[in-house]
Formats: C-alpha cells, sequence, structure tokens
C-alpha cells in the first residue's frame, strides 16, 4: 500500500500557524459544499484529524454522518477504507490476515482497511465486542500485530465510526473503555430548514460528495499534525484542564468522571483548536470549545439521571470552574 510522504520540516514562526491553519479553512470550505453541517462540528471534526483522535458520529439515520465522512475523505488526496459492520464481521476482515501463497509456498499479509487514511466504520455498535476491540486496539496502538509480525498503519489515519443512539436491538454497545479512545462524539443533527429545502434542490442534480476533489494532500495534514504538536500551552491552562476533569469527578449526577487521558485528549485538541485559529499558544477559550466535544461521551451518567444530563455536567463545569 502506498504510504504518504514523510511531513516537510516544521517551519517555525506564527506566519507558520497562519500557513496551517488555512488548511483547515480550505477543507471546511470544501466539505460545506457538498454537507449542510453546523461550522461548529465541522471545527471539531477537522480538530480530531489534526488532534491525531479519532471520532465517533453518533446520530439518528439519515442525517449525513456516511455522506460527511466520504467528504473528508475525498477532500483530503489519500486511501479512504469503509467498513459495514454486522454481527459476523470477523476482527481479521478489518485488521487484515495471514492468508496462504500456494505459489511461494508462504504466508502473507493481506492487510484490512485500516491500513487507509480515513475509515469509516459504519454502525461500529453492530459489530461483536470481539471485533470491536480488535478495531478499537489498533486505533490506540496505530498498528496491528497478527501471529507476532507488527504492521504499521498509514499516517495520517482517522476513523470515524458511526452509530444509532437510538437503536439496540442486535446491537453491541460500546464498553467505556472503548469510548474513551474517541478524541470526539459528534452529532449533526437536523439541519436549518433553509439548508435543508437547499439540501433537496442540490441532491435533485446528483450526490454532490462524488463532485468533490481534494483540496489538501496527506503530506499537508501531517504537517498541521506536526504543528499542532508545538502549539504551546502554560502551566495554568493545564491546571484548568485538571480541574475541569474534577469538576465531572465530584459531580453528584456523574457515576465515573473523565479520565487522566480525556484530559490528555482535551489538550491535544485544545491545540489542534489554536492552531487552527492561527495561534502558536493554546487558551482556555480552545479548552472550552472542546470541553463539549471531548468529555460528555466518556462520563458514566448515574442511571436515575436523565438522558443529556452528560452535556449538562460539562457545561456547569465550564461555567462553574475559574478560567485561570
Ligand atoms: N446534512 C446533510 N447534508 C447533505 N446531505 C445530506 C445531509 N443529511 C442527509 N443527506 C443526504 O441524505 C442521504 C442519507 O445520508 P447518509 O447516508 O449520510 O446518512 P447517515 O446518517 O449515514 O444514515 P445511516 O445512519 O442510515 O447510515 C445521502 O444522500 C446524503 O447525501
Ligand atoms: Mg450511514
Amino acid at each position: 500500500m502506498e504510504r504518504p510522504e514523510p511531513a516537510p520540516a516544521a517551519p517555525h514562526a506564527s506566519e507558520s500557524f497562519a500557513g496551517l491553519a488555512g488548511l483547515a479553512g480550505r477543507l471546511a470550505a470544501n466539505i460545506s459544499k457538498a454537507v449542510q453541517v453546523r461550522p461548529e462540528t465541522l471545527g471539531h471534526l477537522l480538530v480530531a484529524l489534526i488532534a491525531e483522535g479519532h471520532v465517533l458520529l453518533e446520530d439518528y439515520p439519515g442525517v449525513g454522518k456516511t455522506a460527511l465522512a466520504r467528504a473528508l475523505a475525498r477532500s483530503v488526496d489519500c486511501h479512504f477504507a469503509r467498513v459495514q459492520c454486522t454481527s459476523d464481521l470477523l476482527p481479521g476482515d478489518v485488521v487484515g490476515t495471514n492468508v496462504y501463497n500456494q505459489r511461494e509456498q508462504r504466508f502473507e499479509f493481506r492487510p484490512g482497511p485500516v491500513f487507509a487514511n480515513i475509515v469509516l466504520v459504519d454502525e461500529i455498535n453492530r459489530a461483536s465486542p470481539k471485533t470491536q476491540s480488535g478495531l478499537l486496539e489498533c486505533m490506540q496502538e496505530r498498528s496491528v500485530t497478527v501471529d507476532v509480525h507488527t504492521h504499521e498503519l498509514a499516517r495520517p489515519f482517522l476513523v470515524l465510526a458511526t452509530q444509532n443512539p437510538v437503536e439496540y436491538e442486535g446491537t453491541y454497545p460500546l464498553p467505556e473503555a472503548q469510548v474513551d479512545r474517541f478524541m470526539v462524539r459528534l452529532s449533526l443533527g437536523y439541519p436549518q430548514r433553509g439548508a435543508e429545502v437547499e439540501m433537496l434542490a442540490d441532491h435533485e442534480a446528483g450526490d454532490k460528495v462524488l463532485a468533490l476533489g481534494p483540496v489538501a494532500s496527506a503530506a499537508e495534514v501531517l504537517a498541521a499534525q506536526d504543528g499542532a504538536t508545538r502549539v504551546r500551552a502554560t502551566e495554568p491552562l493545564r491546571d484548568y484542564v485538571v480541574r475541569l476533569l474534577w469538576a465531572t469527578r465530584e459531580d453528584p449526577r456523574v457515576d465515573l468522571g473523565a479520565s487522566p487521558r480525556a484530559g490528555l485528549m482535551l489538550l491535544r485538541a485544545a491545540k489542534a483548536h489554536a492552531m487552527i485559529h492561527g495561534r502558536d499558544h493554546a487558551l482556555p477559550d480552545d479548552v472550552q470549545a472542546l470541553a463539549q466535544a471531548v468529555l460528555a461521551h466518556r462520563l458514566v451518567i448515574a442511571p436515575e439521571c436523565p438522558r443529556g444530563a452528560g452535556a449538562e455536567v460539562i457545561a456547569d463545569a465550564v461555567s462553574a470552574v475559574r478560567a485561570l
């Protein structure tokens, strides 16, 4: 499989951040040509791409989850794969298997769809727990080990998994530990009425996603990812992140609060958000912008609390915790 070129040498100075920020703007403009999506949601998707995180798209059927993933994949000149999950999907169907080559009389590795740069895992909660854990393990490790041989995955590597929040029959809900592996959980919601009318008109002319061309290379995405790691964060900002985590842990509505991993992801996402906005340093605003998308899905809410209590817990934590 073709691997993207390694990222070019990192440039210095804040003007390079402005250049890297342009990448997100270009991707957002391109995707918006084909999919009606709130700018905030699209921004979070691009934060995950640039912060090397994975995305859980949780929403009702037919709101454009698959369309959004396809639009992102077409916007970056990279390898895209799609996995439709069913209960009989095997771990090897996702990560790859060793197959016997008769002619050469030896086993050779046939890579699975996770070796693509952008992987759409549709209806992840229909896959068996064994397949889910095989996938989530390689999301974390960024490599696949089959019969003692380890194979590195491609870079960039972004998993976009979708699930439908109202369907339970025949599904295997992701365990907490696995949900924690996703940097952000996003939902698309219904478009605004005007936008939906526009969408109907657009679709009369055919599938707009197919008309999208790439506006960024894989190497540019790698450079942006590298740029995001160079965004600075101060000690008080890190302290702010930890105080937010503690606010979730101490909330009486919460059985299990945000983990240290959640804090790492929140800070990484905040840095990518800062870079997208052309800054070389992260601010509390960046942390606040991402707090819902990064933290809400990781909380285990007490069973007596209503649906959506997680979002309230985060909103309350953000308003109660002093920024700096
Ligand atoms: N917000 C949207 N913007 C543009 N097109 C949309 C939007 N929502 C739905 N569509 C169109 O509606 C059709 C269904 O969307 P899509 O397949 O992306 O839904 P989905 O959320 O993946 O559904 P499912 O959960 O059933 O897989 C597609 O043709 C898609 O282009
Ligand atoms: Mg779909």
